[in-house]
């Protein structure tokens, strides 16, 4: 079953955090994933995948311009409706609107017709509500947390659609 992270990234933290999903996803067991950037996407594989995550830069307490125009008229495109969807951001503040900039995916997703999930507080610690944030000068210390989100995903993903 195959599951996709569409991001923005201009300086590559975003994409960086993409592949820790990616890897993290795959750690289940007949679960295939793969990370693309707006700019460069397999249709067809985003098309057949059962689960696709967005993630986003923060920019100005928001999504980026990029990701938010993107957002805007390529997803139904790429036949998301009835997958599951989940947001990420990286930011350079814990207080820079990263929740936010999730918030405003998600929203579109659900616009979309896509079921909207984060894990939550239903898998214990670490929980993730909206979606997990990474902090651009300490990406080291978000790798795990990444990975579990994206297991996380990838195992909610088989239990709905297997
Ligand atoms: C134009 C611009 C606006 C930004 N605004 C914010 C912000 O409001 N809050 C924040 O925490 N970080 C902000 N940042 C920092 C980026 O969110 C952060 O460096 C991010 O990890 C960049 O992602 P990328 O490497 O994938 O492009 C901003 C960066 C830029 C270039």
């Amino acid at each position: 079953m195959k599951l996709s992270v569409i991001y923005d990234s201009k300086t590559g933290n975003t994409a960086k955090m993409a592949e820790c999903i990616v890897k993290g996803a795959q750690e289940t067991e007949g679960v295939e994933a793969k990370a693309f950037s707006i700019s460069n996407i397999d249709q067809d594989f985003v098309k057949e995948s059962k689960a696709v995550i967005f993630g986003s830069p923060t920019y100005n307490g928001s999504l980026s311009a990029a990701m938010k125009a993107w957002l805007e008229t390529e997803p139904v495109k790429l036949n998301v409706a009835g997958k599951l969807g989940g947001a990420y951001a990286t930011a350079a503040f814990v207080h820079g609107g990263a929740d936010l900039a999730i918030q405003c995916i998600l929203t579109h997703l659900m616009v979309d017709g896509m079921m909207v999930y984060s894990s939550g507080q239903a898998k214990g610690m670490p929980v993730i509500h909206l979606g997990p944030v990474a902090i651009s000068d300490s990406l080291g210390a978000y790798t795990e947390l990444f990975c579990l989100y994206g297991k996380r995903m990838a195992e909610q993903m088989t239990e709905i659609f297997s």
